[in-house]
């Protein structure tokens, strides 16, 4: 086995050096090629939220870079990546059957690469079992060092251990990394790292660390790429993006962002994703209010209900407060579809408790609601404390959650009934090819019937039937023609 301490401060030497060492692999990848008439490949498998596919993008940004085209097919790959997420046990869970499936491929094929990163990675107890159950791993990295894929790479080739880097503590936000997009007209582009709130449950703040803004500029520029490369939609990332900028040395915050994104030629949608309700400020609902790009829809988690769950786990807002917040940009905002994040059996919290989070549901109506039973996390301030109800009794609360909301949604999905919604194009429905599948502007799934080329394009749908959870209808033109 081999450790290594990752050097505390990247410079832009850092980077070149990284990017050497790619073009060095490339070429190594060529000249095989060229003996064996076989492409490299590569197969990344990503676990958790949006901030991991934006990361996922980077690392096949890296490995195309140095000459591994995608595929979905994990036998014929030379390199698979595993991109971790640790925050419920069942991801963890999910990712010891997936690293153990590999034993097979790597015992057929000695120079398979088989790399375990991200959250989970950032975590010691599991870089511990992975060493020690999984030595068919030959490396692991945390999620402040993805830059170091070349180098991490090349040593690989060359080491027969498993290789271990993991940065403890933040990186620099390094700019400039190679990203390879699965599609063109809808990308994610993550504007502040990491997370400063340390709600009781949660292990994020401890494995993606603390809040680190991308300066405006550089967001404002890749955007402007991205636009001129056809994309029609950007999804603004971060853990609480309403804390974008604090950091920074300028004035500037996350509305001021969305405008200046909303200036973009060729930008048509700007969603954005996740707010915290303590943060969401007026400014920002009237900056959704007033640039037309944004799209109609705010995800607003509260977790729960009760004042007393809310205080434990450590949300600095009351229910009446967020009541308060949700209602007003429901008022400020026509049509707009709210989405939330439930924990059902959090420490502590009873019958009653849950009552009140079944009440916001009921006040607010959300178009979706995802709902979580607690998981407890080792090294969160919530994993100390007692946890006396019993799993079936937040499964039966989990339960009452999910039939409630599915009512609710479909009422609110019915109200679209005869309705024409502009929808972006994604690809052909997973659930009938013949018919194509996209989203409105607040989200919605849609499967319409259509015609040929128009994945990626804005097109006028007319809805012709509901269900709790996508919409049919029929396309009845382009947007603009
Ligand atoms: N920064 C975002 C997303 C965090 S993780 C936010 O604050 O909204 C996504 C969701 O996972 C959280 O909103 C929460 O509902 C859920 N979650 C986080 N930790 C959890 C845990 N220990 N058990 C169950 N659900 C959890
Ligand atoms: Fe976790 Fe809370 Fe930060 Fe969201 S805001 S990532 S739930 S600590
Ligand atoms: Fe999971 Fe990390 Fe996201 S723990 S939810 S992948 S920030």
């Amino acid at each position: 086995m081999s450790e290594r301490k990752a050097p505390e401060k990247i410079d832009n030497d850092e980077i070149t050096r990284q990017r050497q060492i790619a073009r060095r692999i490339r070429e190594n990848n060529e000249f095989e090629e060229m003996k064996t008439g076989k492409h490299k490949r590569m197969h990344v498998i990503t676990f958790g939220c949006q901030q991991n596919n934006s990361d996922s993008e980077k690392i096949m940004g890296m490995l195309a870079e140095m000459g591994y085209a995608n595929t979905a097919n994990k036998e014929e790959a030379d390199v698979i990546i595993i991109n971790t997420c640790c925050v419920r046990e069942n991801a963890e869970l999910k990712l010891y059957g997936n690293i153990g499936a590999l034993k097979k491929l790597k015992e057929e094929n000695p120079s398979l690469i088989i790399g375990v990163c991200g959250c989970m990675m950032q975590q010691e107890h599991a870089v511990e079992i992975i060493k020690k159950k999984y030595r068919h791993v030959d490396i692991i990295f945390g999620t402040h060092n993805i830059y170091k894929l070349p180098e991490l790479l090349e040593r690989a080739m060359n080491e027969k251990y498993t290789l271990i880097d993991i940065m403890n503590t933040e990186g620099m936000i390094i700019e400039d990394i190679p990203v390879l997009r699965e599609e063109k007209f809808k990308a994610w582009v993550t504007i502040m790292y990491g997370c400063n709130n340390f709600c009781s449950y949660c292990i994020v703040p401890y494995v993606r660390g603390r809040e680190r803004s991308r300066k405006p500029e550089d967001i404002i520029k890749e955007i402007e790429g991205l636009a001129k490369d056809g994309c029609k939609e950007v999804t603004l990332l971060g853990q609480n993006v309403n804390s974008y900028g604090k950091d920074l040395d300028i004035e500037v915050d996350f509305a001021d962002i969305i405008r200046m994104t909303n200036e973009i030629e060729g930008i048509e949608r700007i969603r954005f994703m996740t707010s915290h309700p303590k943060d969401i400020s007026d400014k920002l609902i009237h900056t959704m209010r007033d640039c037309k790009k944004v799209c109609e829809q705010l995800h607003l988690p509260f977790q729960a209900g009760s004042n007393k769950i809310l205080k434990r786990m450590n949300r600095k807002y009351t229910k009446e407060e967020y009541l308060k917040k949700v209602l007003t940009a429901k008022e400020e905002i026509p049509g707009v579809a709210l989405s939330t994040d439930v924990i059902v059996g959090f420490p502590g919290e009873t019958d009653e408790d849950f009552e009140d989070t079944l009440d916001v549901l009921r006040r607010v109506e959300f178009d979706n609601v995802f709902m979580f039973i607690y998981s407890k996390r080792i090294g969160t301030p919530a994993a100390e404390m007692e946890d006396t109800a019993s799993y079936e009794e937040k499964h039966r609360n989990f339960e009452k959650l999910v039939k409630l909301q599915n009512d609710i949604s479909k009422k609110l999905n019915d109200k679209y009934m005869g309705k024409t919604v502009e929808v972006l194009v994604e690809g052909r429905s997973k659930n009938n090819p013949s018919k194509y599948a996209g989203r409105t502007r607040t989200g919605k799934v849609v499967n319409f019937t259509g015609i040929d080329g128009i994945i990626g394009k804005l097109v006028n749908v007319r809805i012709n039937e509901i269900h709790s959870w996508f919409l049919n209808g029929e396309m009845h033109n382009e947007v603009g023609q």
